[in-house]
């Protein structure tokens, strides 16, 4: 891989170890890629933020990073959720020694100097670059969201090259940062009868979790209407980054490769799979986190019920702050349910804390992760079903 003159001497360590130990890890990606070069991005996100997703060894090698010499972000980054809600994480029973920990991982991103995002969702927050510009997101629900719907280019970065990538301002020019690897590898489609026009979240979960499970490259679509609501293009997103590797995926694709079914069979085994009970004990809401538009969606179905067990809804801070202005955030507190700001909604003590066997959730995603990280049975259904059953 060609390095330039500048890249060598930071490779070579001339420039602080920080910057040394970035460029070794993207020359080392490069190479597996046969990558040509480096490429500049304008805008790292950067996951491995919860405690319980990166541990003592990734909290030791943040603290190493911060505490180089000189070592400081050079692009704007913003950063995944964390494991709690910053703010009130001692009214939500956060454990004391996990909160302490958690505090240490933020403490170092402060001091490398990230945007106070806390987001899966960066792009509502934040002014989206045009079309083309190469970025380095980390977080694969965001990544397939930029790549899909946004019309970026960013590889699906780990937590350790988004942090390589967020600290020499440069990426790897391979994968989906070249035109010519954007294209559908397989198509998928979409034949499914029994669930009306296939719209909403839900449904473009389960065909996300089917799609990133089969096809490892860019997924092509057919079938499907050509515009999809944002909740929709993000559960969509959300699922397909859950398991596989595929980074992108084209709607209405008209390539001409392999083409898979997904039919009612496809998606009964998919929800089934993903879904073991009828109830849940407690009602989660936010993987991805909530966008304005869903908090306002959801503050206009409970407005004047209440939820009949606990429900949590998760967001950032900027959308809390906007959904407080515009009241929604008041009327989804007084339907009892609680907003956790700038947390994960599933790599977070708070599920185990809630000391339940099973959610009822309405993210594919969540669905996987809740059950794998907390051992709870999930309940999966569409968001206005699960309103409908869970508040009086
Ligand atoms: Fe976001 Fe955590 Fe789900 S980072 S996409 S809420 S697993």
């Amino acid at each position: 891989m060609h390095l330039t003159n500048a890249e060598e001497k930071a490779l070579a360590g001339e420039r602080g170890e920080a910057l040394e130990i970035a460029y070794r890890v993207l020359v080392a990606i490069g190479k597996l890629g046969n990558a040509e070069k480096l490429i500049p991005i304008e805008w790292a996100h950067v996951s491995g933020v919860s405690y319980l997703t990166i541990g003592e060894y990734g909290l030791d090698f943040l603290k190493k990073i911060s505490n180089s010499k000189g070592a400081k972000f050079k692009v704007f980054t913003t950063v995944n959720p964390c494991g709690m809600d910053i703010e009130n994480w001692k009214s939500l029973d956060i454990p004391e020694d996990y909160a302490k920990k958690q505090l240490e991982i933020i403490a170092s991103y402060n001091k490398l100097g990230i945007a106070n995002s806390f987001t899966c969702v960066p792009f509502e927050s934040y002014k989206v670059p045009r079309k083309g510009t190469s970025v380095a997101w980390a977080e694969s629900s965001a990544a397939v969201f930029a790549n899909s719907i946004l019309g970026l280019r960013t590889n699906r970065e780990s937590a350790v090259s988004a942090l390589a990538c967020a600290l020499t301002r440069k990426t790897v020019y391979s994968d989906l940062q070249i035109s010519s690897n954007r294209k559908p590898s397989r198509n998928i489609r979409v034949g499914v009868k029994k669930h009306g026009d296939f719209s909403g979240s839900l449904n473009f979960g389960i065909l996300g979790f089917f799609a990133g499970k089969q096809i490892p490259g860019v997924i092509g679509f057919q079938g499907l209407k050509p515009r999809l609501s944002l909740a929709e293009a993000k559960s969509l997103s959300a699922a397909i980054g859950t398991l596989g590797s595929s980074g992108m995926f084209v709607l209405n694709s008209k390539e001409k490769v392999e083409t898979i079914e997904f039919t009612d069979r496809e998606y009964e085994e998919t929800i089934s799979g993903l879904s073991q009970t009828e109830e849940g004990e407690a009602v989660i809401f936010g993987c991805p986190q909530m966008t304005l538009e869903e908090l306002s969606d959801l503050s206009v179905a409970v407005r004047g019920r209440h939820f009949k067990k606990k429900c949590i809804v998760f967001c950032s801070s900027m959308m809390y702050e906007k959904a407080k202005k515009k009241g929604y955030a008041s009327v989804i507190e007084a339907a009892g349910g609680t907003i956790v700001r700038d947390a994960c909604a599933d790599f977070t003590p708070l599920i185990s804390s809630l000391k339940v066997g099973s959610v009822v959730t309405d993210s594919a995603k969540g669905a996987h992760y809740m059950r794998k990280v907390h051992g709870v049975d999930i309940s999966l259904k569409d968001t206005k079903t699960i309103i409908e059953e869970n508040t009086a």
